[in-house]
């Protein structure tokens, strides 16, 4: 006979946290975030944490290389995903791992040949006043030169005038070479008062410009989450098929973590690619499987060495997976009950096994409720998908500036077989939706005011961790008369311009 759950499983809004007692020293700035990403064995540290616990989700409208350098930035980690082709995966994830903060690769080049109209070209093209100048005019060429806008002067030079005239030539240049760091770079700029350092390689080719202005925006980046040579960590989406070809390339981009992206995790499918990678790599590279919804779906994957375990079905904003398919689980629940079967492994094991939960966060405070209920950290679509950063485009729809946002099952995407029916068959039903999201700014805003709203409710819970949020949390279920209480009632909400509806 089938197995009944005799409870209804819930979702985050039908739950709140009850405060617990606050001491002086529960204030935010004592808060820390970090959090484990990958598994550890009982008394030892995880090899790889997070400085924030969230991460960005497997898809094309979320995690490429520019939001995964914004967000590795401020301390999460994007996963890049995986349906698209090999290489443009391996290059995304090269990119990230290439990327020096502070060290810009220049988009406004000249050669010596080029005149004051070619710069002024450049320069409404890009909004670069300072130009390198090249012997091919390329972003990498040999430097023989730069123009600033201090070496000019319109209403006294032809347009036709040669760049090399009045360009500051190579041998009157300061420059560093390729080894430079960034707070060496601000060294050598402040000790010479430069505003621009070329950083050039052993034949004298340009490799990035340092310019002083960075160096302040670096430093306000405490949170980096950096691997031990410096960069960027980042994910990888991969998928149970073409992982013999597509691993090796990743690990060969760089990449420091993979997930394993399929809507249903409990399967012969990701055991078998987990053992493929643990046999060839070992631990060279960290390898995360999912989704589940249940303790059973937790061990099996954590027995088959999953680095860490990702929960959920069905809660997506763009996921229509529960309407096609009739499968899932209240999100909350399922976070609540495989956080107990992660505990009970740590128990009976001694190794720790991270859950993610995955999908399902409408509001800030859900990502507390989440953590509160024993997930590591979480994995958003949604949230991202609304940023500068975010690959999707940015539109004006009915006078409201948008961002497209659509799901990995949805026609759009599928293409690359996320909801595969195995054996090279592709799905006839869409599980996802094409969206829009309203913009919501730049990412570096939004997640530090996500942080703090996290920190504080934590203060609010005498928590000053991730770890004693869950030993201390109080949760209590809410019904569905509280839950039209805990939002504006029974009063007129004024607009911006004092109208109300
Ligand atoms: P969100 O943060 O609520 O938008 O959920 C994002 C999560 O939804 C992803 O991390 C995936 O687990 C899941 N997801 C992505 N695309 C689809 C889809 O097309 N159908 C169902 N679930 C999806």
């Amino acid at each position: 006979m089938a197995k009944y759950y005799t409870e209804p499983s819930h979702t985050f809004s039908e739950y709140l946290l009850i405060p617990g007692y606050t001491g002086k020293e529960n204030i935010p700035t004592n808060v820390s975030l970090k959090t484990p990403l990958v598994r550890f064995k009982k008394g030892e540290n995880a090899p790889l944490k997070l400085n924030i616990p969230m991460v960005s989700a497997v898809m094309q409208s979320v995690s490429d290389d520019r939001l995964a350098i914004a967000l590795a930035k401020e301390g999460g980690i994007s996963f890049i995903f995986g349906s698209q082709s090999i290489s443009s995966q391996a290059d995304m994830v090269e990119r990230v791992k290439n990327y020096k903060a502070g060290f810009v690769v220049s988009d406004a080049n000249l050669m010596p040949t080029s005149t004051l109209q070619d710069l002024l070209h450049i320069f409404e093209e890009t909004g670069h006043h300072t130009m390198p100048v090249t012997e091919d005019g390329t972003s990498h060429g040999k430097l023989l030169g730069l123009v600033t806008s201090r070496d000019y002067r319109l209403s006294r030079m032809e347009p036709t005038t040669l760049v090399k005239t009045f360009m500051t030539p190579f041998d009157e240049l300061v420059t560093a070479p390729k080894t430079t760091s960034l707070s060496e770079a601000n060294d050598i700029i402040w000790d010479h008062k430069l505003n621009t350092l070329p950083i050039i390689d052993e034949n004298q080719n340009l490799c990035y410009l340092v310019f002083r202005k960075d160096y302040d925006s670096h430093k306000e980046n405490p949170n980096e989450l950096l691997d031990e040579e410096k960069r960027l960590l980042v994910g990888a989406g991969i998928n149970s098929r073409d992982y013999t070809e597509r691993v090796p390339a990743l690990i060969k981009a760089g990449v420091d973590v993979l997930v394993i992206d399929s809507s249903e995790g409990y399967s012969i499918w990701q055991s078998e690619t987990i053992a493929w990678i643990k046999k060839q790599y070992g631990n060279q590279v960290y390898v995360g499987a999912g989704n589940v919804v249940d303790e059973e779906g937790f061990r099996f994957l954590a027995d088959a060495g999953a680095d860490f375990v990702k929960i959920g079905i069905g809660g997506g904003s763009i996921c229509i997976t529960r309407e096609t398919k009739g499968i899932g689980r209240g999100q909350a629940t399922a976070v609540i009950d495989v956080a107990k079967a992660r505990d009970a492994y740590f128990e009976e094991k001694g190794i720790y096994v991270p859950i993610c939960s995955d999908g399902g966060i409408v509001y800030d405070y859900h990502m507390t409720l989440a953590l509160a209920m024993g997930a590591d950290f979480v994995m958003l679509g949604r949230y991202f998908s609304r940023f500068e950063e975010a690959p999707g485009q940015k539109l004006v729809v009915n006078g409201n500036t948008v961002k497209e946002y659509w799901g990995e099952g949805s026609a759009r995407a599928r293409n690359w077989g996320r909801y595969d029916l195995g054996q090279g068959k592709k799905l006839s039903f869409e599980e996802g939706v094409d969206s829009y999201v309203p913009y919501a700014g730049l990412l570096k805003d939004n997640v530090t005011m996500t942080t703090l709203k996290i920190k504080s409710t934590m203060c609010n819970c005498g928590a000053l961790t991730i770890p004693e949020l869950q030993e201390k949390a109080k949760l209590t279920l809410v019904s569905s008369t509280s839950i039209v209480e805990g939002g504006a009632h029974d009063v007129q909400v004024k607009n911006r311009d004092n109208s109300y509806k």
